[in-house]
């Protein structure tokens, strides 16, 4: 199915109404609640968001057939790096412990006598640990050696060297994404297909909600790293061997 874009002269409220999952990623833009009846061109203005980026991101993650690779592409990467970074707090800081405290109820509710209980855990647990190390990866190694390499472009620095130990160069981290994305699958195939009584069947529901918005959203996030952040760095570091050359 394919929805209707959103446009820079619809209301941003509207926009909302349409679909209250974007209400996130609009907080990942520092824009909360209270926002009358602005249009997003308005708002944009007013808070100095680039309008064109945001609008995209808007209607990337309400269509997932959506994915205009031209028109990111022409995005700053500072820009494309200040998003991904908030999205990787909202997942650190409130996604990932909110699921581990919904898990905690799910193993609290089987009185401790559900033995099935524990693998759920057990999953979620090394789950969370491996995003994490994924996630601190990409904002220790990968986000500054794209924008070192976007100032070098730029004519502003000239360090495009990759850290050490990356042999798969920029390209390494995109084979995770596939395995984290897998691991999301499992645990909720574990729970709807072999958890046993007793357990509170709500927090269980909650769980499933949460694990499913992750894997979107993490989904939707690592395609705005393979495809846009990873293909400009190469783009620029293949401008910049061309240049050296000459
Ligand atoms: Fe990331
Ligand atoms: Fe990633």
């Amino acid at each position: 199915m394919s929805y209707k874009r959103f446009t820079l002269r619809m209301k941003l409220s509207d926009i909302l109404h349409t679909n209250y999952f974007l209400l996130p990623i609009v907080h990942r833009f520092d824009i909360r609640y209270g926002i009358g009846d602005l249009s997003v061109a308005e708002i944009c203005r007013e808070r100095s968001i680039d309008q064109d980026f945001f609008i995209e991101i808007l209607n990337i993650y309400h269509d997932e057939h959506y994915f205009p690779e031209a028109e990111l592409l022409k995005a700053d990467v500072r820009l494309i790096v200040g998003y991904l970074r908030k999205t990787h707090a909202y997942y650190v800081d409130y996604l990932l412990p909110s699921i581990d405290s919904l898990i905690h109820a799910l193993v609290e509710s089987g009185h401790a006598h559900n033995s099935t209980l524990g693998p759920v855990a057990s999953l979620f647990d090394e789950f969370s640990r491996e995003f994490r190390k994924h996630i601190d990866g990409e904002e220790q190694q990968v986000f500054p050696y794209a924008l070192s390499v976007a100032d070098a472009y730029r004519g502003q620095a000239d360090g495009t060297r990759p850290p050490t130990g990356w042999d798969g160069g920029i390209r390494c981290f995109e084979d995770e994404h596939l395995l984290m994305d897998e691991k999301l699958f499992d645990l909720k195939n574990l729970l709807i297909k072999y958890i046993g009584e007793p357990f509170d069947v709500h927090v269980c529901n909650s769980i499933i909600f949460e694990v499913d918005r992750l894997e979107r959203d993490a989904r939707d996030h690592a395609r705005i790293e393979d495809r846009i952040l990873f293909t400009a760095v190469e783009q620029m570091e293949k401008a910049l061997r061309g240049a050296a050359r000459a």
